[in-house]
């Protein structure tokens, strides 16, 4: 078998990229139009084959031939149901995806998207494509995939589609289980994937280093530890933060501590202000993953402070500030928790890298699906 060739649409930082690179696939062309993420992208995987702009402005010629084509167009929302006809407007992106598939003529594309995505109008008109106009050769497989089953030490389901000229390709099955359930290995935890990082943070900022990427000046490329910063919160954050132990959340907080708009919203949002817990894979990394009030993304060492000797039990237990870890994780362990490799490199402001991590496909997802496909490529 010859190495199968890929391009990797709506590229990110690469998230997706690097499970199919890990099983050997060699990238010929990636698209993204957020210059940061591009640049971290190439910072990676070379600058020569990433075109850094709207994926609208890609000529045919600089489409290639490519046995793969990996990425999918980001969903434009669930609301405008009954909205399916590609030539609409607002399907310009699915339009472009189906010219890009038309062009490179791969034997197989995988596309990722929320886990709501086969609900949505833009998942019909995929299917009505395959059924009856432009990838009527494909047959598809699809279905919503957690991380967490495929080895990542994350909770985050995603729908996956595989559409395959060369023979239909199922899902890859489940490697991992809650608990090893039906013989499978065991989810990978937060303890494995972080626990050997320091929880004490040297800095609150990134190095001032810079890189030209595409002829500009851009902040990086950081690695690893330079992304392993930490945060200024307030005191008040700081008290909020102690009351939460490892799997709980904003009910664990005293009422007088909290918001106002969380005071006067009893039930719901049970993640907010969350802690992971060491021995289970996180919540699904978003990419505000540094705001403690969007998820649960405190750090989980987290030890129950003694009570003093005639103190009456509380309702609200507060975290030993010695043995406690009080801060949100970090971007590093959030890129881990994304299944980067330690030594992936990171470029642009804080804000735009938790964007890049957020935004990724876990690698071990990516890997189980490589797999899958590989075979067929022949
Ligand atoms: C969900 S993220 C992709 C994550 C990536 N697959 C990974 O694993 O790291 C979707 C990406 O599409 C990019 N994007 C959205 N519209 C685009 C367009 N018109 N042209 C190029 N890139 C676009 C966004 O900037 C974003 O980085």
């Amino acid at each position: 078998m010859t190495t199968p060739t890929m391009i990797d649409l709506f590229a990110g930082a690469g998230g997706m990229t690097v499970g199919f690179a890990d099983e050997g696939f060699v990238p010929v062309l990636a698209v993204e139009w957020d210059r940061f993420a591009a640049a971290t992208y190439a910072a990676n995987w070379g600058e020569d084959h990433i075109i850094p702009g709207d994926i609208t402005a890609v000529k045919r010629r600089e489409i290639p031939r490519a046995d793969l084509v990996i990425g999918g167009p980001p969903c434009q929302g669930f609301s405008n149901l009954g909205l399916k006809a590609l030539d609409d407007p607002r399907n310009q992106l699915w339009r472009e995806y189906m010219r890009f598939i038309n062009t490179a003529k791969p034997k197989v594309f995988v596309i990722e998207n929320v886990d709501r995505f086969s609900k949505s109008p833009e998942f019909d008109m995929l299917v009505n494509e395959v059924d009856h106009g432009l990838l009527r050769q494909y047959e598809l497989s699809h279905g919503v995939l957690n991380a967490a089953d495929y080895g990542v030490g994350q909770r985050r389901r995603r729908t996956i589609v595989i559409g395959s000229r060369v023979g239909k390709i199922e899902l890859p099955a489940p490697t991992h289980a809650r608990g090893g359930a039906s013989g499978l290995r065991p989810w990978r935890t937060v303890r494995e994937v972080i626990g050997e990082l320091a929880t004490r943070l040297d800095s609150t900022e990134l190095p001032a280093s810079k890189t030209v990427f595409f002829g500009e000046p851009m902040p990086g490329a950081f690695k690893g530890p330079d992304i392993h910063f930490g945060r200024n919160p307030r005191p008040f954050s700081l008290e909020r933060y102690s009351y939460v132990p490892p799997g709980g959340g904003r009910f664990n907080v005293p009422t007088e501590l909290l918001p106002r708009c969380w005071r006067e919203k009893p039930t719901g949002t049970t993640d907010v202000m969350g802690r992971m817990r060491w021995d289970f894979p996180s919540h699904t990394i978003r990419t505000e993953f540094f705001k403690p009030e969007k998820g649960a993304y405190l750090h989980p060492q987290w030890v129950e402070a003694r009570q003093q000797p005639g103190e009456k039990g509380s309702r609200f237990i507060k975290g030993d500030p010695q043995l406690s870890v009080n801060r949100v994780i970090t971007h590093y362990e959030a890129s881990l928790l994304q299944d980067f490799p330690h030594d992936y490199l990171w470029v642009g402001s804080k804000t735009a890298i938790a964007k890049q991590i957020g935004n990724a496909v876990p690698s071990g997802l990516a890997r189980a699906i490589a797999c899958q496909v590989k075979p067929f490529m022949g």
